[in-house]
């Protein structure tokens, strides 16, 4: 009998609900079919929970959280909210979230589905195979370095520092390292060595954390090669690690690759297996409440969560497998369909993704 998984789910606002709905029962039906257990709670979150809660993230949902072995997240925001306060602002939840669980880490699928390989911009050829993760480094760097300005003969001036320390770098340079093992093992390290000091140090640290991975090939790419060989040749990527202001470029980049955001899941990840998943998209409120937002994103973070987290490989293999073949067979949800008039709705695509797993 396996041991029972508590999953905290936060559906949030907008579509949130409509597209975690079906992840639940992708969860039960792993169940079923695998004999997994788990033990889902819903707590109020985001723009909802400011509604009812006077705050975005309320303390008892923080501590369902931090109790659970993993959190499962629908998407918060919405034009109803944007006028508030900061702190009664749905984002303020997101950051005051993985802050709080110590989430170091964003990481980030991009995988191309044959049958879709027409929404993507590039050429069908270029794409053929890609299956990538970025992952990003959340909570050092330029983004929360030292920021302050002062007043030069020339006019006023805007200083952003960029710091990293050993740790930082080895925490998350270990986790892409484990995170490759599962895959294809090989792991491009992301910096900007040849200018950067931040960057020489990076180098140093992942080369060092390199001798415990002798089985995952590692090589250096300079981000503004990396750019480019994105679109050049995606298919030779497998894990791509890289520190905060370059991931967050690069992994909106990479994401373009599949050329659809209904597709594309996440996971945020601190020390040991606890995780945050959520679809990349947001709370859609243009199309909140119709029953036509693409559940797939949400569905897949749910796999990432069995890889990442659980460790459920097999099951994971079985989302994925029935998402391709829902694919294939032809169903579509208005977001990914060329012809908008046989789109199918959340709920159908659900179900049949559901009836489609299989051991
Ligand atoms: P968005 O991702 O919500 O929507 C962008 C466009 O993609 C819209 O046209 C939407 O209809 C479409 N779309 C998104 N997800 C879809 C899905 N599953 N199926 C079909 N179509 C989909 O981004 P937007 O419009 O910039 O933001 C809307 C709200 O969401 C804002 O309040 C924003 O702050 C919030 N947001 C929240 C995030 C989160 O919870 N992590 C992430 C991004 C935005
Ligand atoms: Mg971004």
């Amino acid at each position: 009998m396996a041991d029972v998984k508590k999953i905290a789910v936060l559906a949030g606002d907008g579509i949130g609900p409509e597209v975690i709905a079906e992840a639940e029962k992708v969860l039960k039906r792993t169940e079923e079919l695998f004999g997994y257990k788990f033990e889902t709670e819903h707590a109020l979150f985001g723009g909802i929970a400011i509604d009812e809660r006077g705050t975005p993230l309320p303390q008892d949902t923080l501590e369902l959280c931090q109790k659970s072995d993993a959190v499962l997240l629908g998407a918060v925001g919405g034009p109803k909210w944007d006028n508030n306060s900061k702190e009664l602002r749905p984002e303020t939840g997101l950051l005051g979230i993985r802050k709080a669980l110590g989430l170091f880490s964003n990481i980030r699928p991009a995988v191309i589905f044959d049958c879709l390989k027409d929404a993507s911009t590039l050429k069908p050829e270029v794409l053929e195979g890609t299956d990538l993760i970025v992952v990003r480094e959340l909570t050092g760097g330029i983004y929360f370095g030292e920021k302050f300005r002062r007043d030069t003969p020339n006019g006023q001036e805007a200083v952003d520092t960029c710091a990293y320390n050993v740790s930082e770098v080895e925490r998350i340079a270990r986790q892409a390292f484990e995170i490759a093992r599962t895959r294809r093992k090989k792991l491009a390290s992301v910096d900007k060595a040849n200018v950067l000091e931040t960057s020489r140090l990076w180098r140093e640290t992942v080369i060092r954390v390199a001798a415990d991975y002798p089985d995952v090939e590692l090589e250096h790419v300079l981000v503004d090669n990396c750019a480019m060989q994105l679109l050049r040749r995606p298919s030779s990527f497998d894990v791509i690690v890289t520190e905060n202001m370059f991931g967050d470029i690069l992994s909106d980049e990479a994401a373009m690759l599949t050329g659809s955001i209904g597709m594309l899941s996440s996971a945020s990840l601190g020390e040991g297996s606890f995780g945050l998943y959520e679809p990349v998209h947001g709370s859609a409120p243009d199309i909140a409440g119709q029953g036509i937002a693409n559940p797939i994103a949400t569905i897949l973070s749910v796999a990432l969560m069995f890889r990442l987290t659980f460790g459920y490989h097999d099951a994971a293999d079985s989302i994925e497998r029935a998402v391709k073949n829902v694919l294939d067979a032809g169903h579509r949800t208005g977001d990914i369909a060329v012809d908008k008039s046989q789109a199918i709705g959340t709920t159908a695509m659900g179900d049949l993704i559901v009836q489609a797993m299989n051991r």
